[in-house]
């Protein structure tokens, strides 16, 4: 038995649970485990079911050693649920649900797929409940990617801020992003530039959708903070100028460094986060490597 790995704040307990089919190594105090003991691409559905609840007491878990094909990868993701809108690429030919995030070592940009602190696809109606990342071809150094736990940061929230902030809604939209790649695509040519190649309705995606600041889990009933760096644009109600201090505090609050942990990519490493109630962030340390990772997400509720 593990000793309990309770956060500083005391707010938030990473400690491994007793698994039968699977163990739990976690990586931080704020969140993140490791998974040892299973092939996921033979999975049964018991150590399916202690790999769920590991990833909703975890956040982020994490398989070293796994050789994935794109069906493999399919099969894994479907057994959490439908598989849900990845808004920024069309997939792989003959499997359009895993999308390639690939950075060859050619390329050269300011910015890569996932830098900056973010939930993914925020600005849709149901965003990701869950995302799967198989990183395949990983470089030597580098392109580590950050995960924040958006629970402990709620938790860590005075109760007159919480009280504030309960009954906000959150704008969330693809502005921000959308015109940084599209300044990117200007400078390059299409063939620099990867997986940041727009093919998707951006309109859309600048409309984006309003959320509840505070979101709560379905499964776990745990309250979050859900805000980030990259889709929060503004608040129902609120001026730019009223809700721009309020997000740039929150977010920066929700990703101060003891919430977060820092995952070291090795090739053959998959990883599991839960989408609503996390944030991470990539980097784009690595020019001159190769990046091969694929994704696929499940499909997740209207956050409530
Ligand atoms: C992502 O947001 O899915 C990309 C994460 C990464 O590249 O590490």
């Amino acid at each position: 038995m593990m000793k309990n790995i309770t956060h500083p704040t005391g707010l938030f307990d990473n400690s491994a649970r007793d698994y039968k089919h699977i163990t739990a190594v976690p990586l931080a105090a704020a969140m993140g485990a490791e998974i040892q003991g299973v092939d996921l691409s033979n999975l049964t559905d018991e150590a399916f079911a202690e790999i769920e609840a590991a990833l909703y007491r975890h956040k982020l878990i994490f398989f070293r050693d796994q050789t994935l094909s794109f069906t493999d990868h399919e099969n894994v993701t479907l057994r959490f649920g439908e598989f849900g809108t990845d808004a920024y690429t069309k997939g792989v030919v003959g499997h359009e649900n895993i999308q390639p995030v690939i950075k060859e070592a050619t390329v050269e940009t300011k910015m890569v797929f996932g830098s900056g602190w973010h939930t993914d696809s925020a600005f849709l109606d149901r965003p990701p409940a869950i995302a799967i990342n198989y990183g395949k071809d990983m470089p030597p150094y580098g392109g580590d990617t950050l995960f924040a736990n958006s629970v402990l940061a709620y938790n860590s929230l005075s109760p007159a801020m919480k009280k504030m902030i309960d009954p906000l809604k959150v704008w969330m939209s693809a502005k921000h992003v959308v015109a940084s790649m599209q300044a990117e695509r200007k400078s390059k040519k299409a063939s620099e530039l990867g997986s940041l190649e727009l093919d998707v309705d951006t309109q859309k995606m600048i409309e984006g959708t309003y959320h509840p600041l505070v979101r709560t889990h379905p499964v776990s009933g745990e309250k979050s903070l859900y805000v980030d760096k990259t889709y929060a644009c503004g608040i129902e109600g609120m001026t730019e100028e009223e809700s721009r201090p309020l997000l740039d505090f929150l977010s920066g609050f929700a990703t101060q460094e003891s919430f977060v942990c820092r995952l070291k990519w090795y090739n053959n490493t998959v990883i599991m986060w839960d989408n609503r109630i996390c944030l991470h962030q990539a980097f784009n340390d690595y020019d001159g490597h190769r990046r091969e990772m694929y994704r696929a997400v499940v499909m997740g509720e209207k956050p409530q």
